[in-house]
């Protein structure tokens, strides 16, 4: 019997990761399935042991479920603890990492060829702690973290040294990246940024995937370069992938499949 893995969240319908894994395991020849399994919001823990319970060895983990993972763990990487929040478990040792981050800086810098200079980052939420840490040990030279509630953003930029929090008004000089981590995409808003700081020069990049959000279409609009989260969402597959089966699969080729170029 092939290994079983799957994605858990509440919703999981619409997601692209079984498509995006099957493909990796017919790349590396490995053995295994890849399904969707939606918790109930006050199921999480219950349908995770019975997953394990029937040899299920692994999970990514979605929305709204990645703190609940976090602290279910029995032992977590460094990069999840500071981020508070579990994207991939592995089933038979309780263990607990988080790829997000390092998922948006290997697509930045590998895929977009970005070098990591100026970069504002827009939500103080979930999405945001998860990749804040990483965009700094990536080389990142100034972090801002811009929130609407300003005291999430304070108290988020307070656990990293380097970065520092506000609210949108106010903000100032110049991003060569800005990227959109709040869900304001998803109910087909954008955050209130100041005008002038998307512009030529500046890549904007939305953490979202398969829509033009109000911030890429404000961007584009703008003159700056844009990109959704394609990209990241591949990325952070491709290292769960390697958490799981000791085997990176190579990403490019995919993600310009899922491109349709
Ligand atoms: P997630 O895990 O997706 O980050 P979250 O923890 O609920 O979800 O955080 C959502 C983020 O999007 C927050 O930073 C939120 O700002 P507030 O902290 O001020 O609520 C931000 N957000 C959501 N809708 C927004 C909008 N219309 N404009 C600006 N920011 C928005």
């Amino acid at each position: 019997m092939s290994d079983r893995y799957a994605l858990i969240g509440n919703p999981v319908a619409h997601s692209k990761s079984p498509w995006i894994h099957a493909e990796f395991a017919r790349a590396t020849t490995q053995d295994l399935e890849y399904d969707l399994l939606e918790a109930p919001l006050d199921g999480f823990a219950a349908t995770v042991q019975r997953f394990r319970a029937a040899g299920g060895k692994g999970l990514n983990v979605t929305l709204p479920f990645k703190h609940e993972a976090f602290r279910l763990c029995s032992t977590v990487s460094e990069r999840a603890q500071r981020a508070q929040a579990v994207n991939t478990l592995v089933l038979d040792t309780g263990f607990g990492d988080n790829t997000d981050g390092i998922g948006l800086v290997r697509d930045l810098s590998q895929n977009l060829n970005y070098r990591f200079r100026d970069v504002l980052v827009l939500g103080a939420g979930g999405a945001a702690q998860g990749v804040v840490g990483p965009l700094l040990e990536a080389g990142a030279s100034r972090l801002v973290i811009a929130n609407r509630t300003a005291s999430r953003a304070k108290a988020l930029a307070e656990r990293f040294p380097g970065a520092s929090g506000q609210g949108y008004e106010g903000l100032a000089g110049e991003f060569d990246l800005v990227i959109n981590a709040t869900s304001a995409g998803l109910a087909d808003q954008a955050p209130p940024l100041p005008p002038g700081l998307l512009r030529s020069g500046v890549l904007a990049y939305d953490m979202v995937y398969g829509r033009q959000t109000p911030f890429l279409v404000a961007a584009e609009k703008a003159g700056a370069r844009t990109c959704d989260g394609l990209g990241m969402l591949v990325e952070q597959a491709a290292e769960s992938f390697f958490i799981w089966r000791g085997v990176r699969p190579q990403t490019r080729p995919l993600l310009a499949r899922l491109r349709g170029s």
